[in-house]
């Protein structure tokens, strides 16, 4: 295979290839199952369609799931630890769990059917990344509780390659890894890759001349910009994965290498919607929401996500929508004066400023009545030029093309604190 190629025809799982007309009629007996599932095993869902006046039974097309309700985050956290579960625990194989740092954890549950499925979405995802049975997969998402690390690893296996399942952290052991073990993929956050990109240069190795052709990114956003940045300094393949804890994990949707126009939804086991994120109304793009249509343990109805995306028809797998590159979470827009600012819009800007690389911070502060913006950035290691030009180009690209006037602090190369996971990228110290 070439890099790049399309996959064979054969190498697809057959619902790949299906017509649109077919995968919808799936669509529809999977979720009139699973609506009537979660209605008779779940209190939560038995007490909102009740409230809503809502049926199984008056499903009779995918479009009648809109008047079906929501479920949120905090519907999720109300039922901790095993409110959710539609099957006795016993038939509970695996718990995963979002880190609850900002509250009660969400708890998941998965059977062995669930655990399966995860696994061949996984597979296809990898595939659809231009990963082959064979290949060497260095897996650096964390292992745990966090969905990123088993998911990649059950995934990849199932594809039958060869999983090294390194987990996050280490990172000079990280390099010499991938340096000794040769693999072919490598999964981990974009953030974290860029960690790795400096160890190489610390060992003394060009990245370049690394092994990996493939690298599939996710658990974070992350932009176009970003992809240009990771592909030219590792000359790979940099391909978005998709997922979250509470409708699975990693392989709710993937890019195909061939087109890398977005990620394909897997919906024959997801039904994605967008709705306006305050009216909760259809929108064209706006706030995602899922639906599984094959979970046992833990089927989710209409859960709001808080990503924001747009729903696009399918490409390369042409039955399936594809999802935008997601911008960020409805909670991570700072609203600046006024003006609606995501960290992803910065990145982009950031990216494409000569002399400042992809480290940067954005710190909030309140000095008088007003808020304040900082954007810290590393300068790249070797930029000979004037920072403080760089960081007044930076200034005034950002007021341009965002709106909004912000500070830009320009500092030595390595100095900001690097992630070994999901990224923080706004420091916020209104509240001091
Ligand atoms: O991050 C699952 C995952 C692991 C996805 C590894 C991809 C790769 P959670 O910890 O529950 O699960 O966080 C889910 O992360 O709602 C998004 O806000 C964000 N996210 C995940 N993938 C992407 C992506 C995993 N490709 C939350 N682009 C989601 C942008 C992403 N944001």
């Amino acid at each position: 295979m070439r890099l790049g190629d399309p996959p064979a025809p054969q190498e697809l799982d057959p619902v790949e290839r299906v017509s649109r007309d077919e995968l919808t009629a799936l669509q529809l007996e999977r979720l009139q199952r699973t609506l009537a599932h979660a209605y008779a095993n779940v209190p939560l869902y038995r007490r909102t369609f009740d409230e809503a006046g809502v049926h199984p039974s008056d499903c009779r097309s995918l479009g009648d799931l809109a008047s079906f309700p929501f479920t949120t985050k905090e519907d999720l956290r109300g039922c901790y630890p095993y409110g959710m579960f539609a099957v006795p625990r016993e038939r509970v194989m695996r718990i995963h769990a979002s880190s609850g740092t900002t509250g009660t954890p969400t708890v998941v549950g998965y059977t062995k059917r669930d655990i399966d499925v995860w696994a061949d979405l996984v597979a296809r995802s990898i595939r659809a990344s231009g990963g082959r049975p064979g290949d060497i997969v260095h897996v650096a998402y964390g292992y745990g509780l966090f969905t990123g690390g088993l998911g990649a690893h059950y995934g990849a296996e199932r594809l039958g390659c060869t999983v090294v399942p390194v987990s996050g952290g280490m990172t000079p052991r990280q390099v010499r890894l991938i340096a000794d073990l040769r693999p072919d993929i490598v999964m981990m956050t974009p953030s974290y890759l860029l960690a790795l990109l400096e160890e190489f240069a610390a060992q003394g190795l060009d990245p370049r001349e690394s092994s990996p052709r493939i690298g599939i990114f996710g658990a974070e956003p992350w932009t176009e910009e970003m992809r240009a940045e990771i592909e030219e300094s590792f000359d790979l393949h940099a391909v978005d994965i998709y997922g979250l804890s509470e409708v699975m994990g990693p392989g709710v949707a993937s890019e195909c290498v061939e087109t890398k126009d977005g990620l394909h939804v897997w919906e024959d086991h997801f039904y994605p919607e967008t709705v306006d994120p305050f009216t909760g109304e259809p929108a064209d793009g706006g706030e995602l929401v899922l639906t599984s249509l094959t979970k046992e343990a833990m089927p989710v109805i209409r859960y709001r996500t808080r990503d924001l995306t747009r729903l696009l028809p399918g490409t390369a797998r042409p039955a399936f929508r594809r999802m935008a590159r997601v911008t960020g979470r409805t909670d991570d827009v700072i609203i600046l004066r006024g003006v609606n600012v995501f960290p992803t819009q910065v990145e982009e800007l950031v990216l494409r400023t000569e002399g400042l690389s992809p480290h940067f911070q954005l710190h909030l502060t309140r000095p008088g009545r007003l808020d304040v913006m900082t954007v810290r950035v590393e300068a790249r290691p070797g930029f000979r030029g004037d920072r403080i030009a760089a960081g007044e180009a930076l200034r005034r690209t950002v007021k341009e093309n965002v709106g909004v006037s912000v500070e830009v602090e320009v500092v030595d190369p390595e100095t900001l604190e690097r992630s070994v996971g999901k990224l923080k990228r706004v420091i916020d110290k209104r509240d001091n």
